[in-house]
């Protein structure tokens, strides 16, 4: 048994695993950790282990279980009110609600959408120069690119960036379980509002032909939709914005990497591989055992909490040389960054092409980009929550 070490904790460098991850890196594949209940739960850090456990039926993502570990009170208390589709239901459910949207998500539908995505983004950085220096890149660049774009895809009004926006970053950041909870229900009681108003006036988005092809004809109850819509909302633009600030203050740090991505832009898709690797910014994917699993020599039981150190896996030495460093030449694709198996993330084509295009668009448009402020001075998110930065000034 190794040394514990309570889980989640706060980046000392917004780009780097915890400091006190360590001993997890030294015990891996398969460590413990204490939560924030004191509760002992199961710390996933080797890469094929977490392969061959994130593909595993037996372990669940139904965060009603009362088992489910929970990284923070809130976090508990929250979940046990609301079912959260996809990301937090099992087979056969999960799969039902996957298959009817997989199709909206193929590489091909992706690669229809780059030009908007382009547009989107040249658009952005027309009013970032036009502005600044300085300028705060999270509000004025890294949030609104993935917001415009999955408003776009879904066909929910960008006007109401702001509220949706605030209520998302809310059910992420709340400060309570009242907080989370009701930023939930406004979000919910809005996308309702949207879905009647478009039965009535459909549009061309992929929530019109979902109440076509699937509410109109039973096959999904309204409720599901509602919270489908939600989830994809939600996930569609944080995860995303936070790649885009995260990756472009990492790149800056890394002026060698930079150049090696300015001399050769084909290098692009590779670097937002190795930036995804490098980030790890779900930094803790939570499950629960349903049944005993036997895996590197030890048994988790049934009932007991897993978590995969998704920061840590993604620098198992055994899987990438030199893990630590950033590399964006190399091979990093058969990272986990997107999670693995049955809920490996719905929207990664569109993540990457987003990636891609925003962060391409960026130190090309602009390219005598830096910091506006010492680094360590810049604030970033802490360890509860997903990755990324708060805030990026950045000046030219
Ligand atoms: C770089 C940005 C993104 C990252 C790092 C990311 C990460 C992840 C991860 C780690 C999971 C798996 C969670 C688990 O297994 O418990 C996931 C699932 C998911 N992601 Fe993403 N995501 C990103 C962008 C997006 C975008 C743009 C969408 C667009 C709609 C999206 C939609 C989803 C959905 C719906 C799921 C649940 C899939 C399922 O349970 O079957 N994500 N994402």
């Amino acid at each position: 048994m190794t040394e514990t070490v309570s889980f989640p904790q706060d980046r000392t460098c917004p780009y780097h695993p915890p400091v006190n991850y360590r001993p997890l890196r030294e015990a891996g594949p398969l460590a413990h950790v204490t939560f924030y209940d004191g509760r002992d739960v199961w710390a996933v850090t080797g890469h094929t282990e977490a392969r061959a456990l994130l593909t595993d039926p037996r372990l669940s993502s139904d965060r009603q279980n009362p088992s489910f570990p929970a990284p923070a009170e809130r976090f508990r208390t929250a979940a046990r009110r609301f079912r959260t589709p996809l990301i937090g239901t099992d087979d056969p459910e999960h799969n039902a609600q996957r298959r009817m949207l997989i199709p909206s998500f193929s590489l091909r539908r992706t690669a229809v959408l780059r030009p908007r995505i382009q547009r989107v983004v040249d658009e952005l950085l027309d009013g970032m120069l036009a502005q600044g220096p300085p300028a705060e890149l999270v509000s004025a660049f890294a949030l609104p690119v993935p917001s415009m774009v999955i408003c776009s895809l879904l066909g929910v009004p960008y006007a109401d960036h702001e509220f949706f926006e605030e209520r998302s970053h809310r059910m992420l950041r709340g400060r309570t379980a009242k907080e989370i909870q009701q930023a939930r229900i406004d979000l919910e009681d809005y996308l309702s509002d949207l879905v009647a108003r478009k039965e009535r006036d459909p549009g061309d988005g992929l929530l019109d032909e979902l109440i076509e092809e699937r509410l109109l004809t039973g096959a999904v109850e309204r409720v599901e939709l509602v919270r489908l819509t939600m989830v994809l909302l939600v996930a569609g633009h944080e995860t995303t914005a936070n790649m885009i600030s995260l990756g472009a203050f990492t790149l800056l740090q890394h002026p060698e990497q930079l150049d090696r991505l300015r001399s050769d832009e084909d290098l692009m898709p590779s670097a937002v591989e190795e930036l995804l690797r490098f980030l790890s910014i779900a930094d803790g994917m939570l499950r629960v055992a349903t049944e005993d699993i036997e895996i590197a020599g030890q048994t988790i039981r049934t009932g007991d909490g897993v978590v995969f150190a998704t920061s840590v896996i993604n620098r198992d030495a055994t899987a990438y040389p030199s893990p630590d460093e950033l590399d964006v030449g190399r091979s990093a694709r058969h990272h986990i960054a997107f999670g693995f198996g049955i809920h490996q993330c719905l929207g990664q084509n569109l993540a990457r092409a987003e990636m891609e295009i925003a962060l391409r668009s960026l130190f090309t448009r602009i390219p005598d980009l830096r910091l506006a402020a010492p680094a360590a001075d810049i604030p970033f998110k802490p360890g509860d929550t997903l990755q990324g930065m708060l805030e990026l000034p950045l000046a030219w």
